[in-house]
């Protein structure tokens, strides 16, 4: 039996925590701040629960397993990285299912780069409550296209979610990066996804993903122009009532992860020369907002 750790049970955790426990193959443990009894996930193809093992401290009863799985936010990795002793033997890699384009770099510090496999999210789930789920619509995966991915997607294999092996991962990356950085304008005027119906909030989201878009190019992304334009029609289309996670933290007054979505435009369009004011301006207002 394959034995996998997810550390982070909330929104992405507890979802994958649900469909991983569903196979008879697959051992899995969860690595939580606080006890949760049990896991309950509506989906959109009916309601699963799960009662796997919980563990609320590193050390003591952790023992090595194949795969270790991190679902936190970005934030919140150092004290994730806590769990990484005891969990981790020679064989044991490490996925990271967060938001960004700086997996490897923000892993490195505390895991071997070689063991781990970055992970695109694109899986809509609103946690409710500890251990209780609400997935909208069908999720994907996204690994890059080498054995360790092949073998991350094959514990999916009879979980429903669809795991896409990307030759170019460095394009989904950003592709994912020029969606989330547009939830910035939402998260700032406390409004949700309908708010960019207005011409002049569209304008912004435009700018957003612009500058997006161009450092993605100058980091070796093949986006082009036409981007722009699906993101705001992507955010345009989705449930007028929906709640991009930044602006679910901000509301809850949780941190936020200004950095991980816009800040990181700023960071590297600078070490390329590209001017980014529209990112710039956000997170400084977000910042400022969140104090
Ligand atoms: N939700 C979505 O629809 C979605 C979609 C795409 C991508 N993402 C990305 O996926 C990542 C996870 O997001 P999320 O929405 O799942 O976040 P979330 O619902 O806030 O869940 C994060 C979980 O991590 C736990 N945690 C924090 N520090 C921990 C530690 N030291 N040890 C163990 N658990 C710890 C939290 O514990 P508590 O229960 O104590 O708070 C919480 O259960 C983020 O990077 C996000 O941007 C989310």
């Amino acid at each position: 039996m394959k034995r996998i750790a997810v550390i982070g049970p909330g929104a992405i955790g507890g979802t994958v925590i649900v469909r991983l426990a569903q196979v008879k193959e697959l051992g899995v443990v969860v690595c939580a701040r606080s006890a949760i009894p049990q896991f309950i996930l509506d989906a959109p193809e009916g309601r699963m629960t799960a009662t796997p093992e919980v563990l609320t401290a590193p050390g003591g009863e952790v023992r090595p397993v194949q795969w270790i799985l991190v679902a936190t936010k970005t934030y919140d990795v150092p004290a994730a990285a806590a769990w990484f002793a005891s969990l981790t033997g020679p064989e044991t890699r490490l996925a990271v299912l967060q938001n960004g384009v700086e997996h490897l770099e923000r892993f490195a510090p505390y895991f071997p780069v070689s063991r781990i496999v970055p992970v695109v999210v694109d899986l809509p789930v609103e946690r409710e409550a500890p251990g209780i789920l609400r997935q909208r619509r069908a999720g994907i995966l996204t690994v890059p296209a080498n054995p360790d991915g092949e073998e991350f997607a094959r514990l999916f294999d009879d979980t429903g979610i669809e795991v896409v092996r990307a030759a170019d991962f460095q394009t989904a990356l950003w592709r994912k990066l020029a969606v989330n950085c547009a939830g910035a304008v939402s998260a700032l005027v406390l409004k949700p996804a309908a708010v960019t119906h207005r011409p002049d909030i569209a304008d912004i989201v435009r700018g957003l993903v612009r500058e997006c878009v161009a450092v993605g190019r100058a980091e070796g992304a093949a986006l082009d122009d036409s981007v722009v334009e699906a993101v705001l029609e992507r955010y345009r289309k989705s449930a007028p009532d929906s709640v991009n996670s930044l602006h679910a933290d901000r509301i809850a007054g949780r941190p936020m992860e200004i950095d991980t979505r816009n800040g990181v435009i700023v960071r590297l369009g600078s070490k390329h020369g590209i001017s980014t004011p529209v990112n710039q301006m956000i997170v400084a207002l977000l910042e400022a907002a969140a104090k």
